[in-house]
């Protein structure tokens, strides 16, 4: 039986249910092969992440990304038929104006996209577009702290809750975003302390990135964890597995070498006619012999 045969498809409250429990696994995928290996792997969540913008897209930050794009490879995503829950990620100002064009985004995602789910970024000014989601039927999830998309407001990439006060702020977003009904909520970029008492009083699910050990599960950019992404920066709570860009370098550059020397192709790479075929073909003369034999009959 096929592993995916034997894992049932996650749905949204079947995250909440994992509250306390088995840590929750997700990471980002962006198209069909990395959503297969996140699949294969037993993720319980890919996240189609705006990080697109950056890691897939060679934007310098998310803010690059619209509706139509994040639909496009969402889509390439649930096309894998994975039996993690999708997650897509709502992209800057796709929920910022109104609540009808929130929803309009976000049941892009879920028609189009095949998304079981949306993540939008931010806390208790948010909690309006969240109910008109929710309204709809669409399952959130929330993000706070280091909010990608707030980098211009934030003045940078910077750790998020370091002060007693900011911290008191973030861990109040985090009681307005449960009470508004997301299923789970990102913690990005805050000390383990913040995590963890977010963690201890909310009775959904905490996924961290940057949030220390304390959540209730982690996350992480595939292109971080696998080395894929070539010459990128790699922030300090990012553990790479794998070296895989340096890999597919060298099976590139094997490739070029194989073709400098003639190496490549075998001859078991290579298609062949019967002798048969190919003895009659060797017969016949070329086609520049029959125009050569033409030009001189019209002389
Ligand atoms: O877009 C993304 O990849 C994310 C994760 C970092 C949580 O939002």
């Amino acid at each position: 039986m096929a592993e995916k045969d034997r894992r049932k498809p996650t749905t949204a409250p079947m995250v909440v249910a994992r509250k306390g429990g088995a840590k929750l696994k997700m990471i980002t995928a962006y198209d069909a092969p990395t959503a297969r290996i996140a699949d294969r792997a037993g993720a319980d969540i890919i996240l189609v992440g705006d990080s697109l913008a950056n890691v897939v897209l060679g934007y310098d930050d998310t803010l690059a990304v619209s509706v139509d794009v994040m639909v496009h490879h969402t889509a390439a995503v649930a096309r894998t038929d994975p039996t993690a829950l999708i997650v897509g990620d709502m992209p800057w100002l796709s929920y910022h104006s109104t609540q009808e064009a929130t929803v309009a985004n976000a049941g892009r995602l879920v028609r189009d996209g095949g998304a079981g789910a949306v993540k939008l970024e931010g806390g208790r000014k948010r909690v309006p577009m969240i109910s008109a989601v929710l309204d709809a039927e669409i399952p959130v999830m929330g993000h706070l702290g280091l909010t990608p998309q707030s980098v211009h407001a934030m003045g940078g990439y910077r750790v998020q809750g370091k002060e007693a006060q900011a911290a008191y702020e973030l861990i109040s977003d985090a009681h307005a975003l449960e009470d508004s009904g997301v299923f789970s909520i990102v913690l990005e970029g805050v000390p383990d302390v913040v995590a963890e008492i977010v963690t201890n009083e909310l009775s959904i699910p905490t996924i961290g990135i940057g949030a220390g050990v304390n959540c209730d599960g982690q996350v992480l950019v595939f292109h971080d964890v696998t080395g894929l992404g070539a010459g990128e920066y790699i922030p300090k709570f990012v553990r790479q597995y794998a070296h895989l860009a340096d890999d597919a370098v060298t099976a590139v550059s094997a490739f070029f070498d194989d073709v400098e020397s003639g190496a490549f192709p075998s001859d078991a790479e290579t298609y062949h006619m019967s002798p048969e075929s190919e003895e009659i073909l060797r017969n016949l003369s070329s086609p520049s012999d029959h125009f050569l034999a033409d030009e001189a009959m019209e002389r």
